[in-house]
Parts: C-alpha cells; structure tokens; sequence
C-alpha cells in the first residue's frame, strides 16, 4: 500500500533543511532529550515495539540487537553508525547525511543512550564530501548548544559523536572490516563469534547500526514504539514503521522515497519511480541492492502453509509488499530496499558482466572461495560476451558461485554469488545464445 511518510524526509524541500534551526523548528532533539529522561530499559523496550528491521541490507531487529549490549561493562561501549553506502544501486543513507543529519545526531544520542555508550562513531565513505560537512556542521551545531557533550540538555549522560570515513572500499561496510577499519587496521572481516557486541571496537562491546536505522530512532521514541509500528502492513511479519525506498535503473523518476512498510515493488517502479523508461515492459528488478536475487517481471508468489501469504499467493510478485520476511519467502531478498529496475532493452548478460566486474575487484581477497571464484567469474564472463564461452563455462558460473555461497567468513562471498546464480537461472536462454551465436542474436546493449 502506497503511503507516503516524511520523519525522515520533511526537511528534504527546503534549502536550509539541514540546519539545526529547521530541525528544531520540527520538533528537533525533544526526542533525545524525552529519552534522556527515561529509563534505558524504557528506550530499548520503544525500540523493540517499532519492530525496526535494520536497514542496512541483512534485516536484523533492531531491539533485539540492542540487548544484546551488556547491562554493565569495565569497558566503554560504543556505537558505530554504518555510512559506508557501497551496494551498487544504493543512495539513501546519503540523502540523510546531506539533507537531515541531525536526525542522525539525535539518533545517535538516543542509541547511545539505549545501549549504554557514551561515544558514537560515524564511519563515511570519503567520497560522499556534502554528506561529511553535513555531519561536521550538525555535530558543530549540536555541540554549541550542548545538545552533545558532558550534559547534553543538562542530563548527566556524556555524549560524544565522532565522523570517521572510509577511502571507499565496499567490503568497508560489513560491519566487521568496518571495525578494523575504523580501528586503523586492513578492512577484512574479523570472524564470529565473538560478535561486535562482546568483542567490538577497540575490544569493547560496539553496536553497529546502519545509518537510517539510527536516524529513524527518535521518530520512534517521539510517537511511541507501538505506533510507529503500526504505520506497517508488514507488522504481522515483525517488519514495522516507515522506511526509505530507492528506484534506480531504467524508470523515468529514479529518487529516494519515505513510504511505510508495505509498499509493493509495482507502485515502487511505476507510482514513484514513473514508469518504465520509454514506456518499455519491464524485464526484470533486482529489489534491493545488487546483492540480492533478481526476480523476474512474471514471477508468482507460491508460498503454500502460511496463512500470512494467502492474500498474495497466485498473485505477480510485483504485488507483495517489500519486507524482509516476504521476500525471504519468495526466494528473494529485500537487502537495502533499494530497487534496480531492468528494462526489456536490457541485456541481462552484460548487466551481469557489469556487476560481477565490480565484485571481483572489491574482494578483499581474505577468503579463497570468494577471491578465486569472483574471478574466475569474471573471467568466465568476459570469455561470454566477446563470444569464446562454451555451454561447460556456464554451468561451471553455477558451481563456482555455489561453492563460494556458504564459505567465506562474511557475507560478501554470498552477496557477490546470488547474482549469478539467480541470473543463469532465470535468462538461460540469454546466456545460451551468447554461446551459440557470441551474443549476436542481442539486440539488447543496455547495461542496468
Ligand atoms: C560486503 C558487505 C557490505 C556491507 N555494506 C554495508 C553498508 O554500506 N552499510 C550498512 O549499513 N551495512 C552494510 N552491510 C551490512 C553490515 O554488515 C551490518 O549488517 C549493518 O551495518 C548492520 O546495521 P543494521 O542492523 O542497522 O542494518 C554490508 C555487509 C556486507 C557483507
């Protein structure tokens, strides 16, 4: 169901939306200091009610994730706020940072707060330029007027936010190499357990959050954890609230849209995003983020012995509501919510060959499966497209990225071969004809 939110996004027209003045003037940082007066226990709990699935890309809850914090700790606790933004397809934390980033600021004192940190860390892809000065102007801002520091609104809770950034590696944002990163280490994921919240930043217990995720927390404490979930058709699903939605790729209005929980891929690409480019059918749409499945235009929902999916089973795929359990349940993935759309004057091969480029070179190489097997995909693609490949190559694109599913220390190795998978899959015939005739049967040469 279309319904448009804007507790994100109000401050998104207006010029001087970012300024701690417009914040306020809606109802800014009353959320942290409501919360300050609370009980931790209480903050969580709100938090916990919202059924806030995390937003960046595997969906954990993000209460529970809190309690996984110890009550007491010798050491500090920290909170680490996920800004890297690299999933090919991806553009609505930076449309936070840049046009409301003291939602963030205030995020991060309410998160602070809930899991008994005192510092946050914002870790930033370096080359989002506006969306560091952003920050850096927020924190500025909100330290002046005491909003950040020893008593922020006079409470004794010390909060500190810090911005640190990245040099743009995507393996960054997995939530480990993210801490070693952060820590001045090589980006490469550590194993688990220990989880960042026994062992995290610095050795201390961390929570890593993505940045929407925090920057929507005081939305929930200001209108009530309940309620706000409420604003969800997927509450049933343990999907609550009111999230970002993004739309890239060949539609005629590609943004970043606030919507409640339950929007459907069809009023996502055609409603919001205006329709199909040069008002081609659509082929196919990758639904959130390059990691995930691609799901055909023609895909029906078969999800027989749960009551929950009788109102959509029969029914296009494009008609179930984006959530972390609906598509999970379709053999898809929801990921970042962020839609890559492909039209039918896209060549699913080449789209392929696009991703899978960007993959191999962004592997941090730590893990054999994931190092060797992206490239020898890669390879394998690049044989395909100028037309050597044989019908053996392709089926070995199967084995090699099952053999990669499963077998790395992060999720990456999985990221990197659920496209594959999914794409020889469902546009075998493309692939074949690029076998058979080197791809001169394509007439198709659009790239997603
Ligand atoms: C290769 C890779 C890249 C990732 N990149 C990001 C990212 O840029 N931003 C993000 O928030 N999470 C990213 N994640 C997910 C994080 O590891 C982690 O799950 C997330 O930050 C937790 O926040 P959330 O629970 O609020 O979603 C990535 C994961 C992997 C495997």
């Amino acid at each position: 169901m279309l319904q448009k939110t804007t507790f994100l996004s109000h401050s998104y027209a207006k010029p001087d939306g970012h300024t701690l003045a417009a914040y306020e003037a809606s109802g800014g940082y009353t959320n942290a200091r409501k919360a300050l007066g609370m009980t931790r226990d209480a903050v969580v709990d709100e938090v916990k009610k919202a059924k806030i699935r995390g937003r960046g890309g595997a969906g954990f809850d993000c209460g529970t994730k809190w309690t996984f914090m110890p009550k007491e700790s010798k050491k500090p606790c920290y909170l680490v706020v996920n800004a890297d933004e690299g999933e090919p397809g991806t553009f609505k934390d930076r449309t936070i940072m840049e046009r409301n980033p003291h939602a963030v600021v205030e995020g991060c004192i309410i998160g602070c707060f809930g899991i008994g940190a005192h510092a946050a860390y914002i870790y930033v892809r370096d080359e989002l330029h506006l969306s560091k000065e952003r920050l850096w102007a927020a924190i500025e801002e909100a330290r002046a007027k005491g909003y950040l520091g020893p008593k922020p609104f006079g409470i004794d809770y010390p909060v500190e936010v810090y911005v640190q950034t990245g040099a743009g590696a995507y393996i960054c944002g997995e939530e480990t190499a993210l801490l070693n990163s952060l820590e001045g280490r090589r980006g490469e994921p550590r194993y688990k357990p220990p989880f960042p919240a026994q062992v995290g930043a610095f050795g201390c217990p961390t929570t890593v959050n993505n940045l929407e995720t925090i920057a929507v927390v005081p939305t929930v404490i200001g209108m009530g954890g309940d309620a706000f979930c409420r604003l969800s058709s997927l509450a049933l699903f343990n999907d609550g609230g009111a999230r970002l939605f993004g739309v890239s790729g060949h539609v005629k209005t590609p943004g970043v849209f606030e919507c409640a929980v339950g929007l459907t891929l069809r009023e996502l690409i055609y409603d919001l995003g205006g329709g199909i480019l040069g008002d081609k059918q659509l082929l196919a749409v990758i639904p959130g983020g390059s990691s995930c499945p691609v799901m055909l235009a023609d895909e029906i929902v078969n999800v027989p012995g749960d009551p929950r999916f009788e109102p959509y089973n029969g029914k296009s795929v494009l008609d179930l509501p984006l959530g972390v359990e609906t598509f999970r349940a379709v053999g898809g993935m929801l990921g970042t919510c962020c839609a890559i759309v492909l039209s039918e004057d896209a060549d699913p091969v080449l789209a392929l060959h696009n991703l899978m480029r960007f993959y191999r070179h962004e592997s941090c190489g730590q893990c054999t499966p994931c190092r060797e097997g992206c490239g020898w995909i890669e390879r394998i693609l690049d044989k395909l497209v100028e037309g050597h490949a044989t019908m053996d190559e392709l089926d070995q694109l199967h084995r090699i990225a099952s053999d990669i599913t499963g077998n790395t220390i992060c999720a990456f190795g999985d990221g990197a071969a659920q496209p594959v998978l999914s794409f020889v899959r469902k546009f075998r015939k493309q692939f074949e004809d690029y076998v058979l005739t080197g791809g001169k049967s394509q007439t198709k040469k659009l790239v997603a």
